[in-house]
């Protein structure tokens, strides 16, 4: 049975390799004749996106106090915008990060119910897949793009961020949506076999 209208998201640290994973697997979809929206979040387009983009360079002086209500709001117009109309016309949707990002980052700051409170009645995706990966590996990925660092991308952030990744996906777990968690430490052929393994389990079998 193929699902109509599936939502994915794809999760991990900085430096996962979300992005690449994303475009793969969108590509497999498509070869089976499944019409599939890449996206992610924050988003790029719209108006909230754009201002935590620049407040996460830096660009902007905005308090970790303002960031969990920021992209709270921006998943909300995310979803309304884009991610549920393309699912209402039976396409997939692939967010590049999702709730789960929250869960992880925000409850640094906010702490985790908090973070719930804002995010808990967005719609959940029908599979989550955590791209696996270390925090000492993820800041050496993100130091050897040459990229001006964002606010998480310290080891000590990294290491709670990862902490709360996994708070997060059980409680993701616990709402009755499907986690699936794959070692992203590997090339990026091998991650994307796992990834698709993933899809067909939970997904297309
Ligand atoms: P990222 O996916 O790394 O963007 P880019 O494509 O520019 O590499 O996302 C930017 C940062 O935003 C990343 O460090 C994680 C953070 N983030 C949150 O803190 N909370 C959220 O809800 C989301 C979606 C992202």
């Amino acid at each position: 049975m193929t699902a109509l209208g599936c939502f994915l998201a794809v999760e991990g640290l900085d430096g996962s390799g979300g992005t690449t994973q994303v475009a793969l697997l969108a590509d497999a979809l498509r070869t089976r004749g499944i019409e599939v929206l890449i996206t992610g979040e924050p988003t790029r387009t719209l108006p909230i996106g754009r201002l935590i983009r620049q407040a996460l360079r830096g660009e902007e002086p905005l308090s970790d106090g303002v960031l969990p209500y920021l992209f709270a709001a921006d998943r909300r117009d995310h979803l309304d915008r884009e991610i549920l109309p393309a699912l209402a016309r039976g396409a997939w949707v692939i967010s590049d990060r999702y709730m789960a990002s929250s869960l992880a980052y925000q409850s640094l700051a906010a702490g985790f119910d908090y973070v719930v409170a804002l995010n808990g009645r967005f719609r959940h995706p029908c599979l989550t897949l955590m791209l696996e990966l270390d925090p000492s590996t993820s800041l050496g990925r993100v130091a050897s793009r040459g990229e001006q660092r964002e606010r998480f991308e310290v080891l000590e952030t990294l290491q709670r961020v990862h902490g709360a990744y996994h708070q997060a996906l059980a409680w993701v777990q616990e709402q009755g949506a499907a986690v699936a968690i794959i070692d992203a430490s590997p090339g990026v052929g091998q991650v994307q076999a796992a990834v698709w393994a993933a899809v067909e389990r939970e997904l297309l079998s």
